[in-house]
């Protein structure tokens, strides 16, 4: 029953559309209708407001390692990550936005960082690192998450590294567009409209 109440607090956690909510909050207008359409701190970032982007990414990420402490706390390792699945899940297609969500990543790395705070330490320095060489945010995005689960069995288990699997290929299955993008040489750099 805990693990059940566990997983709904972690949906609707990772439902929460913090780009949405700071685009509003800072006057920027509806998010959905800029740039890439993304809810995402990245597309935050094209409205030229540094601020907004900052706490979108804060929020984004800190609502998935909340979901991860809580239910750690509430009902222990397993826990952890059904509530990582879950605040995903809940960014990616969030019930306050009709299921249309986010591409997941910075709730990816918040949860990352709350399972095992080597391995989220280590897809966030992918992601920079990717991000500073090339200034594409989606592609530090798919390096990020194609590492991580090698990340996860070397710095935490076994076990742990097929959660985060999942988690990875859900990253690649919400970044078609940026795919395709990428391949034609199309893809937005990052602060570029
Ligand atoms: O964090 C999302 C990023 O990887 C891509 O965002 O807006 O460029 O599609 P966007």
């Amino acid at each position: 029953m805990m693990l059940i109440l566990t997983a709904v607090l972690a949906y609707l956690l990772g439902s929460i559309p913090f780009g949405i909510v700071m685009a509003r909050a800072f006057g920027l207008g509806d998010l959905r209708n800029i740039g890439s359409g993304n809810i995402g701190a990245t597309n935050v970032l094209r409205t030229g407001n540094k601020l907004a982007a900052f706490l979108t990414l804060l929020g984004d990420s800190g609502k998935g390692a909340a979901a991860v402490l809580i239910a750690r706390v509430l009902v222990g390792e397993d826990g952890a990550g059904v509530a990582a699945l879950c605040a995903m899940l809940g960014h990616l297609y969030p019930v306050f936005l009709k299921f249309k969500g986010g591409k997941g990543v910075a709730t990816f790395l918040g949860t990352l960082l709350a399972l095992s705070f080597p391995v989220g330490l280590a897809a966030c320095a992918t992601w920079l690192l990717v991000a500073v060489v090339t200034r594409y945010s989606s592609l530090s995005a798919l390096v990020a998450a194609l590492l991580a689960p090698i990340y996860t069995i070397v710095f935490y288990h076994l076990h742990g590294a097929i959660l985060v699997a999942v988690l990875s290929a859900l990253i690649f299955y919400k970044h078609r567009e940026n795919i395709t993008r990428l391949r034609a040489g199309e893809e937005t750099k990052i602060g570029k409209k």
